[in-house]
């Protein structure tokens, strides 16, 4: 098995590559550097400089056109018309915090809120994912007086130091710390029995957590496990989790970071697709398409709960022209169907990558729902393989393509392509997907 890769590692541009760039490009990134320093990265080997983006298409500063399989946050299309005229329109007239009643925000809390099941009924805004995974452990913590969390190996649920903890895909060199337990992906090569698996190692996991004296507050999951290499199957899995989980005494978030508002195909999220309630939810990434917003839904006893011991205040969060990008991108994902598109272009997707696995030994699996697909790259020996998943996503850049890795070695094909991609955008790729591979 090839190391384990830190998730920012992914197809990183390295500073070993800046010899091989042009004169131009050597010197934006040089700009770039000197002034982020340590804390920069770019994709490619060749980074791109982009100017615009347009439905599913981005174009680099010389006009140069890619096909967008990788973003997930301009999820309803890049620079929506729709969203663009609501930011426009309300930050021309008013933009303030929370502490003053404003119509779209309210207008949007409700709106969003009609789309879960009961009794997940209060919402709190926030900017980012990080911070929507700190409120809700936070709020865990509350609620069950214990400390622990447990997560899937190669997590990732944001950055803030609290949520840095509980993403072992984002450390380098340190194990997770104490109160955190991890478990294997809900992988049927690991076992076949999915469901069963995943349960009787969360089981085990809360059984350590007591026995260190620590407690188990929660089990946190994506529910497309976007980083751990995209499981989505059997549709149901998750259900015996929640009940050992409830069973323990903890609580089920379920982070919808990645999977929510439609990407899944099954509904606005990837919890509907295991028909469970869980008892946090956490939002962000396409929640605005590109403006920043996040959010927590919870059940009111369980914030009651948090607020009585902590105030929660959010300077940004929940502003009036966040809640008015985000009702334009839920008025969006029902006008232009993205739901629907997400589960027929994304089934049909799935069907021509898997008759391009069938032809070949360099691909080990493909698997998924909606347009959330992750197609996994084996060597000779069956194991995988990051370099090959490496040499594609540059080659297809060359083809105009733009796509990234994920997984616990970086060796499964992440491919997360806007909601509104169409058979035709797929075909383009499946095309240029056997070319990068038959002339390597
Ligand atoms: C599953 C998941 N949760 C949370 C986050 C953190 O979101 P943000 O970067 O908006 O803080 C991410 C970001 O990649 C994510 O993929």
């Amino acid at each position: 098995m090839s190391a384990t890769k830190e998730i920012l590692a992914l197809n990183r541009f390295e500073a070993t590559d800046a010899a091989a760039l042009p004169a131009d490009l050597a010197a934006r990134v040089a700009r770039r550097q000197a002034t982020f320093g340590a804390s920069s990265v770019l994709f490619y080997k060749e980074p791109i400089e982009m100017a615009r983006g347009e439905g599913v298409f981005l174009y680099d500063v010389h006009g140069r056109r890619y096909l967008d399989v990788y973003n997930n946050v301009p999820s309803i299309g890049h620079s929506h018309p729709a969203v663009a005229e609501a930011v426009a329109r309300q930050i021309a007239v008013l933009n303030i915090h929370t502490r003053y009643l404003t119509a779209p925000v309210e207008a949007y809390a409700e709106a969003l809120l009609s789309k879960f099941p009961a009794p997940l009924s209060n919402l709190v805004m926030t900017c980012t994912g990080s911070e929507s995974n700190d409120l809700a452990m936070r709020v865990a913590e509350a609620a069950t007086g214990k400390a622990g969390f447990i997560v899937t190996r190669a997590a990732y649920h944001g950055n803030t130091r609290h949520v840095t903890a509980i993403s072992p895909s984002s450390s380098r060199t340190k194990p997770v710390p104490d109160f955190v337990r991890v478990i294997p992906e809900p992988d049927p090569a690991l076992a076949p029995d999915v469901a069963a698996a995943f349960a009787a190692n969360l089981q085990a996991a809360i059984d350590d957590l007591e026995a260190a004296g620590v407690g188990f507050a929660a089990v946190i999951v994506d529910t497309i496990f976007s980083s751990d290499g995209i499981y989505a199957d059997p549709p149901g899995f998750l259900k015996a989790a929640v009940e050992v989980a409830h069973k323990a005494g903890g609580l089920f978030i379920a982070d919808e970071v990645q999977p929510g508002f439609g990407r899944t195909g099954g509904g606005l999220w990837g919890f509907s697709r295991h028909a469970i309630v869980p008892d946090i939810v956490t939002m962000g990434k396409p929640m605005g398409n590109g403006f920043p917003m996040a959010g927590v839904v919870t059940r009111p006893e369980l914030l009651s709960r948090f607020c009585e011991e902590t105030g929660y205040f959010n300077t940004f969060g929940g502003n009036p022209v966040a809640a008015s990008a985000g009702l334009a991108v839920l008025g969006v994902i029902e006008r232009e169907g993205l739901i629907d598109n997400a589960r027929e272009v994304g089934a049909y997707f799935k069907a021509g990558l898997a008759t391009v696995m069938g032809n070949r030994r360099d691909i080990g699996a493909v698997r998924g729902a909606g347009l959330f697909i992750g197609l996994d790259f084996i060597d000779d020996g069956g194991r995988p393989d990051a370099g090959l998943a490496t040499f594609v996503i540059n080659a297809l850049k060359e083809r105009g393509i733009l796509i990234g890795a994920a997984g616990l070695s970086g060796s499964t094909l992440k491919i997360r392509p806007p909601l509104c991609f169409s058979r035709d955008n797929a075909d383009f790729f499946i095309e240029a997907l056997k070319a990068v591979l038959s002339a390597r």
